[in-house]
């Protein structure tokens, strides 16, 4: 499977998500078609800025929503951008196919299975939220009364 081709099948249906998702995708796939070193190191600071952004962003929806998984979701988030910043430190040294490769990796398989388990599971509280219903988690018998 390409790139490309992830992003059709992991839609939450929240537009503002799946367009950075989308975008992320879309950026790691041009690392296939390689260019030069200075090209792909430009390409790579982008990229990460792009996956730092969208972790701040979610993590600002999951928090305004009272998603109760937010903890461990931004431990999750830490941890790539951990292995995204020490790419960014090792590319310089690196063949670019080594760097694709990586990118290919990262994206296609670390943020791929995040967003289908991680991430999918705040997208019930974040509608519930946007849509104006009380959060999931004051749905409990004590709140009742
Ligand atoms: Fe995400
Ligand atoms: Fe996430």
């Amino acid at each position: 499977m390409g790139l490309s081709d992830c992003s059709s099948i992991i839609e939450a249906d929240v537009p503002s998500i799946d367009l950075q998702h989308r975008r992320i995708f879309e950026l790691a796939a041009t690392f296939a078609d390689s260019g030069d070193q200075i090209r792909m190191m430009k390409s790579l600071a982008i990229l990460c800025d792009h996956v730092k952004t969208h972790f701040r962003e979610e993590e600002e929806m999951m928090a305004a929503c009272g998603f109760p998984g937010l903890a461990a979701h931004r431990q999750q988030h830490g941890e790539c951008r951990k292995m995204l910043v020490d790419l960014l430190a090792r590319a310089r040294h690196m063949s670019l196919d080594q760097i694709a490769d990586e990118v290919k990796q990262l994206i296609n398989g670390w943020i791929y299975n995040h967003i289908l388990t991680a991430d999918f599971e705040y997208v019930p509280y974040l509608k519930a939220w946007q849509s104006g219903q009380a959060p999931v988690l004051s749905a409990s018998p004590a709140d009742a009364r």
